[in-house]
């Protein structure tokens, strides 16, 4: 029966780490899938991460079942860290949320939530959006269109564009947005335009959805949760998919938040049973160690601070990484590709063709996704010139 299945495939991001293990030249260069790394290309656990793993082993005495909603910890201190402490949906009791298996654990718990509430209803996704953003929504069994977003040809947004399509959504749709830091293009919203895409959530009635899985890769993390903040403070419902893997370095560990801020106390109590109710029907409840970990740094001042300063550390390193690539392209071409260092967090979109993205990856080692996206983090001051030469010989 079950031989009817094709195989299907390679995953566009996750595919590339599996053929960059085989490449056997020497030079090779992982610019794939989006995990940060340090100069020596090592994805170290963070030492706010190894401290509270210290104090979780010495201090958790019982695997028995968390509840269904995750660590209620995790669920504050994260809910505070994307809102800002005190904000009034808090204290209004408005938000529903769980912790949920990542942040794509989180996008289809929403995704699910969002078809029991209408089936009907489109999402819009930025053109283009992160790969496996269509999948994890479409499986959700809702429609998908897309709004414009990413001009490659100016290597900027088509804002004008994006407010177009976005003027005519229609009432009860939903709007994804990424929180901070696009994935994959790097090209991030203005303050004025966030503005505006709020003017525009209240006047068409839309529903945002925010997936934020960069805070504090891209300005700081009061900056980069502007977007968030502004629908939060001003719409009656926003939808929040959040991520740890990033910035708490927790990838393998699947630590996210769905969140949901509703109209009113009684919704969030009927949204909350909802979601409760989505993830009993999948996996039943999260696994615990991640969210512990990340309930541990942020409810403790000491840990709270480590961690930040190394958020701005990692930031800092791929602001560094982003200039010197430019500079080198410029160097060894004269072409200015200074848009690198205009966008944000560990992505940038190098604007060049499938077909010279093909070439980087068989007559140079240098791998990334096809759409021309570049991990930032996978450059360092070894490799850069032969990114860099590698790039020029392509354009
Ligand atoms: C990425 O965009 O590379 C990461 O979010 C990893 C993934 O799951 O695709």
């Amino acid at each position: 029966m079950l031989e009817v299945l094709e195989q299907l495939p390679a995953d566009p991001i996750l595919g590339l780490s599996a053929a960059f293990k085989q490449e056997t030249n020497p030079k090779k260069v992982d610019l794939g899938v989006g995990v940060y790394k340090d100069e020596q290309g090592r994805t170290p656990i963070l030492h706010a991460v190894a401290k509270a793993q210290n104090i979780l082993l010495a201090n958790e005495d019982s695997k028995t079942y968390i509840s269904p909603q995750g660590v209620q910890g995790f669920i504050d201190g994260m809910l505070e860290l994307l809102l800002g402490k005190g904000h009034k949906t808090l204290i209004e009791q408005r938000v529903a949320a769980v912790q949920a298996p990542g942040g794509c654990g989180s996008l289809r718990i929403l995704a699910e939530l969002l078809k029991r509430a209408n089936g009907d209803l489109t999402v819009w996704v930025s053109d283009p959006t992160w790969a496996n953003h269509i999948p994890l929504i479409g499986s959700a069994g809702l429609k998908i269109e897309t709004y414009p977003y990413f001009d490659k040809d100016t290597a900027s947004i088509k804002f004008d564009q994006m407010v177009a399509c976005l003027e005519k959504i229609n009432k009860g749709d939903v709007v994804l947005l990424h929180g901070c830091c696009h994935n994959p293009t790097g090209a991030d919203l203005t303050k004025e335009q966030w503005n505006k895409v709020l003017e525009l959530a209240q006047q068409r009635g839309f529903l945002p959805f925010l997936d934020i899985a960069y805070l504090g890769f891209g300005d700081s993390i009061e900056d980069d949760a502007y977007g968030l903040r502004l629908l939060a403070d001003n719409l009656p419902e926003v939808i929040i998919a959040a991520s740890c893997s990033k910035n708490f370095g927790l990838y393998r560990e699947r630590v996210g938040l769905a969140a949901i801020i509703s109209a009113n106390r009684q919704s969030r109590d009927a949204l909350q049973t909802q979601i409760q109710a989505i993830a009993r029907a999948i996996y039943s409840m999260p696994p615990s160690y991640g969210g512990a970990l990340v309930d541990i740094i942020l409810n403790n001042d000491e840990l709270k601070s480590l961690w930040m300063d190394e958020v701005t550390e990692m930031r800092e390193r791929m602001q560094t990484l982003r200039r010197l690539l430019a500079d080198k392209i410029k160097e060894k071409s004269g072409k200015d590709f200074d848009f690198i260092t205009r966008q944000k967090g560990m992505f940038s979109y190098l604007c060049i063709s499938p077909e010279q993205v093909k070439k980087m990856r068989s007559e140079h080692a240098v791998y990334f996704v096809d759409s021309s996206r570049v991990n930032i983090a996978g450059i360092s001051h070894q490799n850069v010139d032969y990114i860099a030469e590698a790039l020029v010989a392509v354009l």
